[in-house]
């Protein structure tokens, strides 16, 4: 019996599969594997992906009927949707203003110690009410989906008091369920010091690790368990506290490590076996070796430094060429405002030399396994969810070459258009 099929993407220029071993991260030389079908096609039926090949081979294996929707990707690239595994998606209110000031010079951890950045959000997060921080969210993540992403990790991180955490984390819930995009709920109540807590850091960290951890675990609100690891913020041993405690309650350790300061947040990673660290701009080559051996990827997030107006991004190319399995992130936040997945891509290949194929693997692949969704999606095999995207291009290299702009004009997600004039 054929399959019957309810869309046919058929025709594409180059169609970008990613297929391979799922079972791990890709790693060095197969961080360019693209698994790229010229003249290829995608067939769908009930939300997932039921044949992929050759136009004539696809043609042949499923049963095309008068309902089977059929769309002519001719000179287009057709893709698996962007995973963006590293956001911080809900919050209230804006932070232009500090651009001028880190255009006069100040830093990051200046704006913070005048109690801007993160705690200038903290504070609108803290009285805004649940309807407005998810009519905010769902408006970033309508934009989201345009630019091609169709999973995304969302960080709660902005409350700082258990309160506030479990809703934002309510929010993240309740839009995995009712929006089309997928969310991965992840908890940072470790991502600054609150106000409150100025002149006694480890009485926050008790707070966390005795309160609000729990409280997330018994109502199910996240999966993984992050902390901003750094000077002036959470030190190794507060962080390594808050993550192996959350190890206990279920949530597999995530990190910001050594953003700012070489602090060991990323020795960290690989001792508590995260299954990914993000930033790393300042990473030892021992801690990178480190995480190749456990395996923890690294999520790139090159929107930040490039927001902070910073000459030095992570090293990519030495992190590829010692075994991390790499990844790419938005870092979606008040401080590093984009959407696009597209923009990481370009950047990772102008500042972080990596290749168009790399960055690809990293946005998708590599993306999926850094927030443990690698069976079910970020890459075109049979049996995957069918999140597809068509961009206006004859072929991958094109995304980081055409760079600032949206090539994506057609998202399917879990097999339905939702963004694309053939709606
Ligand atoms: O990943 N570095 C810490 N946290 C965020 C920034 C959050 C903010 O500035 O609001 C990051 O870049
Ligand atoms: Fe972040």
């Amino acid at each position: 019996m054929q399959e019957g099929a309810d869309l046919l993407i058929k025709n594409a220029s180059e169609l970008v599969t990613l297929a391979g071993d799922n079972s791990k991260p890709r790693v060095k030389e197969h961080m360019t594997e693209l698994g790229v079908i010229k003249g290829g096609s995608v067939a769908v039926s009930g939300g997932g992906i039921v044949a992929v090949g050759k136009t004539e081979n696809v043609e042949q294996k499923v049963n095309i009927t008068s309902d089977t929707r059929i769309i002519d990707a001719q000179g287009k690239t057709v893709m698996p949707g962007f995973v963006d595994p590293h956001t911080h998606l809900i919050f209230a209110g804006f932070r232009e203003d500090e651009l001028k000031l880190k255009l006069e010079g100040k830093t990051y951890l200046d704006i913070l110690n005048m109690g801007g950045g993160i705690l200038r959000t903290v504070r609108e997060t803290r009285k805004a009410s649940k309807e407005e921080l998810l009519s905010n969210a769902e408006r970033t993540l309508a934009r989201m989906l345009c630019y091609g992403t169709t999973t995304v990790e969302a960080k709660s991180g902005y409350g700082l008091e258990t309160e506030t955490e479990i809703k934002c984390l309510e929010v993240i819930k309740y839009l995995n369920e009712n929006h089309v995009m997928d969310l991965i709920p992840t908890f940072l109540g470790a991502h600054a010091i609150p106000p409150e807590y100025k002149e006694d850091v480890d009485g926050y960290v008790n707070l966390v690790v005795e309160e609000t951890l729990p409280e997330v675990a018994e109502k199910k609100l996240a999966e993984f368990c992050d902390v901003f690891c750094e000077k002036g913020v959470f030190s190794v041993e507060q962080s390594r506290k808050i993550l192996m405690k959350g190890k206990e309650h279920g949530f597999r350790p995530k990190i910001h490590a050594d953003e700012i300061v070489q602090l060991g947040g990323t020795e960290l990673a690989a001792e508590v076996e995260a299954i990914s660290a993000s930033h790393l701009v300042k990473s030892s080559d021992e801690g990178i070796k480190s995480m190749a051996e456990k395996e923890v990827i690294g999520v790139l997030v090159p929107g930040t430094p490039f927001a902070l107006m910073q000459k030095e991004y992570p090293r990519a190319r030495f992190m590829i060429d010692s075994g991390v399995p790499v990844a790419l992130a938005t870092d979606f936040n008040p401080n590093c405002w984009t959407e696009s997945m597209q923009f990481m891509i370009a950047l990772a290949c102008y500042n972080m030399g990596m290749l168009p194929s790399e960055a690809i693997v990293a946005s998708t692949i590599n993306a999926a396994h850094a927030i443990n969704r690698a069976q079910e999606i970020g890459s075109l095999e049979v049996g995957k969810e069918a999140d597809i995207i068509i961009l206006d291009c004859p072929n991958h290299m094109h995304i980081p070459y055409r760079f600032g702009g949206n090539l994506v004009e057609t998202v399917v997600k879990d097999g339905k258009i939702d963004v694309g004039e053939s709606k």
